[in-house]
């Protein structure tokens, strides 16, 4: 039992996948999981622990920007012994060559959050995946015939930005996409000697506007969760 996780000790499984929207951890433990149990509703922040193909995988709403992602992964790190954590979500493209329902894995994020500067006085940290959880994604997706672009992405504070023409700064740098919780997530990896993941499908351009619809995400969800799931149990 944590402050904002009603569970057990060993409610939750070591690997667990991170939606930040509750109900999509609702949907992956409903479609996903075998047996899913809810753990937590505190908050209405979903979690579940069910099997995948025979092994335990939990699966835990973060909520949507960094300091509430914070919250669950600390807890989780913590309190519950949580060894793999892989986050599922969604971006924007700000690469031409990246098209809507894209699977994006993150091999490390760039920031604006204040939230490194505070934590290392100013100094700068380099958020990375987790290489061996980073290689089964892609190893996962390359065999079921998905192309997956892994590069550096973009986590913000903001999804509305002051200047719509900030991302371009990022983009000439290389970064693929722009997100909003990553470099939390690998930060407190490597605080707590974790490994961590994550991966992304494009929902919008920040070039072309575009968006996807609810019901063209799904198929490009369902393909992002089966990556992170074989990551979850590699
Ligand atoms: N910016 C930040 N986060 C996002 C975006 C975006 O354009 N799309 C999906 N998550």
């Amino acid at each position: 039992m944590s402050i904002h996780i009603a569970a057990q000790p060993g409610d939750i499984a070591p690997a667990v996948l991170l939606p930040g929207d509750p109900l999509r951890a609702q949907f992956v433990a409903q479609t996903f999981l075998k047996e899913p149990r809810q753990y937590n509703q505190v908050r209405n922040m979903f979690g579940y622990t069910g099997l995948y193909r025979g092994r335990p995988v939990s699966v835990q709403g973060t909520g949507m920007g960094m300091p509430s992602l914070s919250i669950y992964v600390n807890e989780l790190f913590q309190d519950f012994g949580v060894m793999r954590a892989i986050r599922i979500g969604t971006a924007g493209a700000i690469q031409e060559d990246l098209k809507l329902r894209d699977l994006v894995i993150a091999l490390a994020a760039a920031t604006d959050s204040g939230m490194n500067r505070i934590r290392f006085g100013g100094r700068s940290f380099a958020p990375a995946a987790s290489f061996s959880l980073l290689q089964s994604a892609y190893d996962a997706a390359l065999s079921r015939g998905w192309q997956a672009k892994v590069g550096t992405v973009v986590s913000s504070d903001r999804f509305y930005l002051e200047d719509p023409e900030e991302w371009k700064l990022w983009a000439q740098y290389g970064c693929l996409a722009m997100e909003m919780e990553c470099a939390e997530l690998y930060t407190l990896a490597a605080k707590y000697r974790r490994e961590a993941l994550t991966v992304l499908t494009i929902s919008d351009s920040l070039i072309s506007h575009e968006q996807t619809s609810s019901e063209e995400r799904q198929s490009a969800f369902t393909r992002m969760i089966e990556v992170a799931l074989e990551a979850a149990i590699s």
